[in-house]
């Protein structure tokens, strides 16, 4: 059995002192909670504040991405160690938001990824299909090439500090869920890709989220499914209380 492992994504939201209270309100709802792993993931600039109020708690922290480089002339990018010095713990790689949006593609992920875990980052790897891909059939095709495009180089052993999260693009801030079935369609297959490129334990061992307009509402149905095994949620997790709401459904 997998624990489950819930992640907000708060993406480019709030303002410093916003950020800061929801960091206070869920450390104390949270702090009962050891059935389930907690992180979030605020923007690059509140990370050491929220990182401060988080310290010892049972939410642990994340960044948004990362670069691949130890440091240098990079305008603008943001280095593992310096995401490591003010106690970050995971970082979220190959966001579609990145893939779609910033034009970051498989191989620029994977540099990022193995620069994360051989900085002692763990890292969140998202995959997902658009909707065309979707309407043309070609859902595994797009899972299978950002997966083993963004792992390339990566051992078995190193994938105990990865998570997938499945976040197809159509789903994402849109509202439209997927189906539980949906979604269990697409986190077999991964298990499958999985075991396939790591063995059978790593398979069995390795959380796959699912992402996209994840809310309490719908949490239970989706966490209730065999190969979802947490959530990366974003709009759901701008709230406190609907970010508790679906770490309850991971119970
Ligand atoms: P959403 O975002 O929950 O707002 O759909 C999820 C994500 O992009 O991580």
């Amino acid at each position: 059995m997998r624990r489950p492992f819930i992640a907000g994504n708060w993406k480019m939201n709030l303002n410093r002192a916003e950020a800061v209270a929801l960091a206070e309100a869920l450390k104390e709802k949270a702090a009962g909670v050891d059935y389930a792993d907690i992180a979030v993931c605020p923007p690059f600039v509140y990370l050491d504040a929220v990182a401060g109020v988080l310290k010892g708690s049972n939410v642990k922290v994340g960044a948004q991405d990362c670069y691949f480089a130890g440091n240098g002339a990079f305008t603008g990018e943001v280095s593992v160690e310096m995401l490591k010095d003010i106690g970050c713990e995971y970082v979220i790689l190959g966001h579609s938001e990145r893939r779609h949006i910033l034009g970051e593609s498989n191989e620029l992920t994977n540099k990022k990824l193995l620069a994360a875990l051989a900085g002692g980052l763990k890292v969140i790897l998202c995959v997902g299909e658009m909707l065309s891909e979707r309407e043309a059939n070609q859902t595994d095709d797009i899972n299978a090439e950002q997966f083993f495009g963004s792992l390339a180089g990566v051992t078995a052993e190193q994938m105990k500090d990865v998570t997938i999260a499945y976040e197809p693009v159509w789903a994402i801030g849109t509202g439209k869920t997927a189906s539980p079935e949906q979604a269990e369609e697409v986190h077999a297959f991964l298990r499958k890709l999985l075991e396939y490129r790591f063995g059978k334990e790593t398979a069995d061992t390795v959380r796959i989220q699912y992402g996209g307009s994840m809310k309490p509402a719908n949490a239970k149905d989706l966490l209730g499914q065999a190969d979802i095994d947490g959530g990366l949620i974003g709009g759901a997790a701008l709230q406190a209380d609907s970010f508790m709401g679906i770490i309850e459904c991971g119970k």
